[in-house]
């Protein structure tokens, strides 16, 4: 599929002039004032088959009006995202770049028989093979039957990835602890910085820990020199190689590189080059995540996952969970200018979701030139950051109310805490805050109001200037009814096909990442260069600079 320029569609250039002529009318304050069924007509749901997984999503909040809305809509059908869609359920290679197939979707998918969708593309019709080979294993170490070379069962894993080989399951395992084996402690080392693996195996008992090696492409830097290093501490006590088998298995497509690394086919769980680095936790690559959690519960994530695919695929544009939000983004990343895109869930297990979808959102739509090679004429991947609610609310909340930029935010919140401690009373605060902050921000506080308010001492006008809220500052706000495996899985999806969409839009391919390659080819000849004794050579006077500086001071 090619990539057209987003700014050839007529949609983008009505979408233009109205933001020339009406934003200044869209304020949300006369929008819901104008129409007291805004919430309804703005707000849509999902349910999957279980009821506890639920989603729903308030648009409302938003600086749209209904031909800003149809508009966009336009937009979603002139760049043909419904066929780009099915593309990529279809198994089409729309990884065009690297000519492959984008199926994740794939990874939790039912069998045909049962309801899952037909995609024709060598390896899928192995998933099911890898996940029952996961199944065994994780329900071997779990129940202590699967033992390490002194006999003892295993009660500590440590997975060595970066990237979407760690992000995924260090947010997952984080999002979904309640559901965790307490007795089994999972750790996560991604840094070279060897502080990393240092501190986590000063946690580790050699007799009792299971190293998963989690890498696609099995060369990443990182991962294989912590590995090698996890591999070293090992045999210091455990000394004979053979015992590696019980003690490392790893994650990977590249059989090679996993049986010259020492580590024996059968310990590898296998994926496929079709499975993005970012999107593939659904894969092997969330071994971790099943052994954390069982395997029924990450079986239970994948169908909450699949369930928002069958959403998305088929539920039509103007009812579909992530178009919406992919739409409403793109109105305010290309048409306001907005920079940035905050994720602010008010659940403490989603603290690093924002992480997870930092990578997710900007490794995919971080790109400058459309799949034909254009240079685009418009702003692509937003920024994505945030953190967990209400702890936001005391560092950067006051930016996002009364600074100078205008940062979209979505909030996100469960119906019911998995921890209602003091009869509920934690929870009530903790929701009471997610209703206030979108309200505040949509609705802010007028400068009558601070006057009334301060009394006497509204005199000093520059106090009064300072207590205003401007408002109108967009929000969508998610409640899902609980943090279950289901509605995890769901959510992620929900903002996976959010990222398809605007990359579809935006004309560009979000499935590749070229951009992470050049720092890695400069930091591999550096590296040799700071091994030899010849003065360094070939770079700019500020990296020579900093290099000699290491190497006058190096001990
Ligand atoms: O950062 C680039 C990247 O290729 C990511 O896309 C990927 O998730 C990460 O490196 C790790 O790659 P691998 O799983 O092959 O070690």
């Amino acid at each position: 599929m090619t990539g057209t320029s987003a700014s050839k569609y007529q949609a983008w250039k009505k979408l233009q002039s109205l933001h020339s002529s009406k934003s200044s009318k869209l304020v949300l304050k006369e929008l819901f004032a104008a129409d007291p069924s805004r919430f309804s007509t703005l707000s849509r749901s999902f349910t999957a088959s279980s009821p506890d997984v639920s989603i729903l999503l308030d648009y409302s909040k938003n600086l749209v009006d209904e031909e800003v809305l149809s508009t966009l809509f336009d937009l979603a059908r002139e760049a043909d995202v419904e066929k780009f869609r099915d593309a990529m359920f279809s198994g089409e290679h729309i990884n065009t770049s690297e000519g492959r197939a984008v199926l994740h979707v794939a990874l939790r998918n039912p069998p045909v028989d049962q309801g899952g969708f037909k995609i024709a593309e060598e390896g899928v019709d192995e998933v099911h093979k890898v996940l029952a080979h996961m199944k065994e294993f994780t329900e071997s170490v779990r129940s202590g039957e699967w033992k390490g070379y002194t006999g003892q069962p295993i009660n500590t894993i440590v997975n060595i990835g970066i990237g979407g080989s760690d992000l995924g399951p260090v947010m997952v395992v984080e999002a979904l602890k309640h559901y965790s084996k307490r007795d089994l402690k999972t750790h996560f080392v991604s840094n070279i910085d060897g502080t990393d693996l240092a501190e986590v195996l000063k946690l580790c008992d050699r007799e009792t820990t299971l190293f998963i090696v989690a890498s696609k492409t099995f060369t990443t830097q990182e991962t294989i020199t912590n590995a090698e290093s996890a591999k070293d501490w090992f045999l210091e006590t455990a000394k004979d190689k053979a015992h590696v088998a019980k003690h490392f298995v790893a994650l990977s497509t590249n059989v090679k590189g996993v049986t010259e690394f020492g580590i024996a086919e059968s310990n590898m769980f296998q994926f496929w080059d079709w499975v993005g680095g970012r999107y593939s936790l659904w894969s092997a690559i969330g071994l971790s995540i099943a052994l954390a959690i069982g395997f029924d519960n990450f079986q239970e994530m994948l169908n909450g996952a699949h369930a928002m695919d069958k959403h998305f695929k088929e539920t039509k544009l103007e009812d579909n969970l992530p178009v919406i939000l992919a739409l409403v983004g793109i109105w305010y990343n290309d048409f306001y200018g907005a920079q940035t895109q905050a994720l602010l869930p008010y659940d403490q297990y989603l603290k690093r979701f924002a992480d997870y979808f930092q990578q997710g959102d900007m490794e995919s739509n971080g790109k400058s030139v459309t799949k034909d090679g254009v240079r685009v004429d418009y702003e692509t991947g937003p920024i994505i950051w945030g953190q967990s609610g209400t702890n936001g609310q005391h560092a950067f909340y006051q930016l996002i109310h009364q600074g100078t930029k205008l940062i979209p935010c979505d909030f996100l919140a469960p119906v019911e805490t998995l921890n209602p401690i003091s009869g509920g009373k934690h929870h009530e605060i903790l929701l009471s805050n997610f209703f206030a902050q979108p309200e505040a921000l949509a609705f802010g506080k007028t400068e009558e109001q601070v006057v009334e308010e301060l009394g006497a001492q509204s005199s000093n006008a520059a106090l009064v200037k300072s207590k205003i809220f401007e408002g109108n500052k967009p929000t969508n706000s998610i409640m899902f009814q609980k943090l279950t495996p289901g509605t995890l899985g769901a959510l992620i999806a929900l903002y996976e096909h959010k990222i398809h969409i605007q990359g579809a839009i935006w004309g560009i391919n979000s499935y590749d990442q070229m951009g992470v390659e050049l720092g890695k080819v400069l930091a591999k000849a550096i590296l040799k260069q700071l091994g030899s004794e010849k003065d360094v050579e070939g770079h700019d006077s500020s990296t020579t600079g900093l290099i000699h500086h290491y190497q006058k001071n190096r001990k």
